[in-house]
């Protein structure tokens, strides 16, 4: 991990804090009285997951999911594969899934229909980023911390060939570092 690999930071630590706090309190809000199962997404959402959920305040359980999607290490090929399971039966349970970025979308659509299929009660998401101008497939979020432009970034869980997830900040890579 080099220095020089990082372009400029996009997103501080204090405005990721603040934007996580309030997902949180509204998460909390529209979930009143319900039971939570919160699923992370391996592994680009560890960090977001574990700083969200301490601001849920709401009875749940965690659980987790490995998904592989075949591509190079900058793209998505949108053939996305369980590579992990949940632990737990959702179904009839109020389902929470924490992504990190949705990008093409098609991750997240496959997903919603590998997640439904299990009957859940319901079945929200929720995603730290968004790059709308790449949208491949129509896909809705039910929650988003931020949406960003069309570069590539990462920092605060995200990678570039599994470096950089430990930054702080989520920070623009240099293009050289791919191109
Ligand atoms: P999608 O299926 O194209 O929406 O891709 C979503 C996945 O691509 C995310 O969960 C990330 O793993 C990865 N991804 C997309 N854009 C970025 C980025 O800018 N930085 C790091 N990972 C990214
Ligand atoms: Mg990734």
């Amino acid at each position: 991990m080099n220095k020089n690999d990082i372009e400029k930071v996009l997103i501080t630590k204090e405005e990721l804090a603040t934007r996580v706090r309030e997902l949180g309190e509204q998460i909390t809000e529209d979930f009143k009285g319900e039971e939570l199962v919160v699923v992370c997404v391996l592994r680009g959402s560890i960090i977001f997951f574990s700083d969200l959920i301490r601001e849920i305040n709401l009875d749940m359980q965690i659980d987790f999911m490995v998904l592989s999607s075949y591509g190079d290490s900058a793209n998505s090929s949108g053939h996305v594969v369980v590579k992990q399971d949940l632990a737990c039966d959702i179904k009839g349970k109020n389902v929470l899934v924490v992504e990190d970025i949705v990008d093409s979308g098609r991750t997240i659509k496959r997903l919603r229909e590998i997640l439904n299929d299990r009957d859940p009660k319901s079945l929200k998401i929720v995603t730290l980023l968004d790059k709308p101008s790449r949208r491949e497939v129509e896909v809705n979020t039910d929650y988003t911390g931020m949406s960003i432009p069309d570069e590539f970034v990462v920092g605060f869980g995200l990678d570039y060939a599994q470096h950089y997830r430990n930054m702080k900040e989520i920070c623009v890579l240099s293009p050289k570092v791919y191109n």
